[in-house]
């Protein structure tokens, strides 16, 4: 008789029958584990497939993302937002080949040392390549568990993840800790979704508390929403000599290392004649605001950033900044771009065409 749980032996078969054939489920390379599952904190399989595929042709193995520039990486890393994680993923590279000798350490405390792996990653890397029987608890485990055993502790206090936390390390297949992991994870993206779960295919429909008792909707239970921040930035568009000015983010704040348009942050938004005067202070003199673009918002998870691009007239005898560089529409390719201002310049880019 087997030592799995009921549930491991249900969704096992299930898994195995039905997961998608994802490339780096075709591996035990850790590193290429690895990568996944950061791409995947980020986006969805579909985009993220795209984004796997660029990296390990890039960068087929830990030592050759180690030896990248940090520009190149967050190049590569350009529309999945969070920054930090692509910036993290670098220093964790060269960790690994700093401190392991290229070798990925095979536990999940050493695993947690590393540069940007938590809990969710260490598990899932020691599972998945390393067959430890560390539990994986991301949204999608979140929301099985909840409904199977009918748990309605809000999973963003400490007491709920602890407790998710355990049941899935009671609940784990020793015998196969990478695929049960992944197979709960599967289910919760494919079946047992936040809204029309597909109760009718679920291998755990007939023990499923949630089901029985009329539940689905109400769980997982969370409870306080961070407070979202408003800022309010404006972009200067300066066109001189067939190409623009850019200046790379190094504070320590959103997009830190992308490149961007020269940005005059506001509290407020801010009267043209106020800006006019926070410019000749950023710019020096020889700078003057012509026309203002409609407000975008762009949202991350704790930021709501309101954005309005200006176009600036750039007088001959103007002088930058030290840290402005003047770029060229052809030479895009070597920035990162924020998503705003890479839309931002797509247009600007294809007017400048026509
Ligand atoms: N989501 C993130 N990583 C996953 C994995 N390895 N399998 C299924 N879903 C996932």
């Amino acid at each position: 008789m087997s030592s799995a749980s009921w549930f491991s032996r249900a969704i096992l078969p299930w898994y195995r029958e039905n997961a998608r054939p994802l490339p780096w489920r075709a591996t035990r390379d850790p590193y290429r584990i690895w990568l996944s599952e950061v791409i995947l904190q980020q986006t969805r399989v579909d985009q993220g497939s795209a984004y796997w595929h660029r990296f390990v042709e890039r960068y087929p193995t830990v030592e050759q993302l180690a030896a990248a520039p940090e520009d190149a990486v967050l190049r590569l890393w350009q529309g999945l937002g969070y920054y930090t994680r692509a910036r993290n993923l670098l220093l964790a590279a060269r960790q690994v080949v700093d401190q392991h000798a290229g070798c990925f350490p095979d536990d999940f405390d050493a695993l947690k040392e590393l540069k940007g792996i938590g809990d969710y990653t260490a598990a899932a890397i020691a599972s998945i390549a390393f067959n430890r029987p560390e539990p994986v608890v991301d949204g999608n485990v979140y929301r099985v568990l909840s409904r199977v055993f009918g748990i309605s502790t809000p999973i963003d206090s400490t007491l709920g993840r602890r407790e998710f936390r355990e049941l899935a390390g009671v609940l784990i297949d020793r015998e196969a800790p990478g695929d049960h992991n992944q197979a709960v994870m599967e289910l919760g993206a494919m079946v047992c979704k936040p809204v029309a779960p597909d109760c009718g295919t679920c291998p755990l429909t007939s023990r499923c508390v949630a089901r029985s008792s009329g539940h689905i909707s109400e769980l997982p239970v969370k409870v306080g929403r961070t407070a979202v921040r408003e800022r309010h930035f404006n972009y200067l568009y300066i066109p001189v000599d067939g190409g623009f000015y850019l200046r790379k983010r190094v504070e320590r704040d959103i997009w830190q290392g992308l490149y961007e348009l020269p940005l005059l942050e506001t509290l407020r938004p801010a009267s043209e004649k106020r800006l006019q005067k926070d410019l000749e202070k950023l710019g020096g003199g020889g700078l003057c605001l012509k026309q203002r673009s409609q407000e975008v918002i762009h949202l991350l998870t704790h930021q709501r950033i309101k954005t309005v691009f200006w176009k600036v007239e750039a007088r001959s005898d103007h002088r930058p900044p030290d840290d402005w560089l003047l770029v060229r529409f052809d030479a895009l390719d070597h920035h990162a771009l924020p998503r705003p201002i890479e839309r931002y310049l797509g247009t600007m880019a294809t007017a400048k065409m026509r």
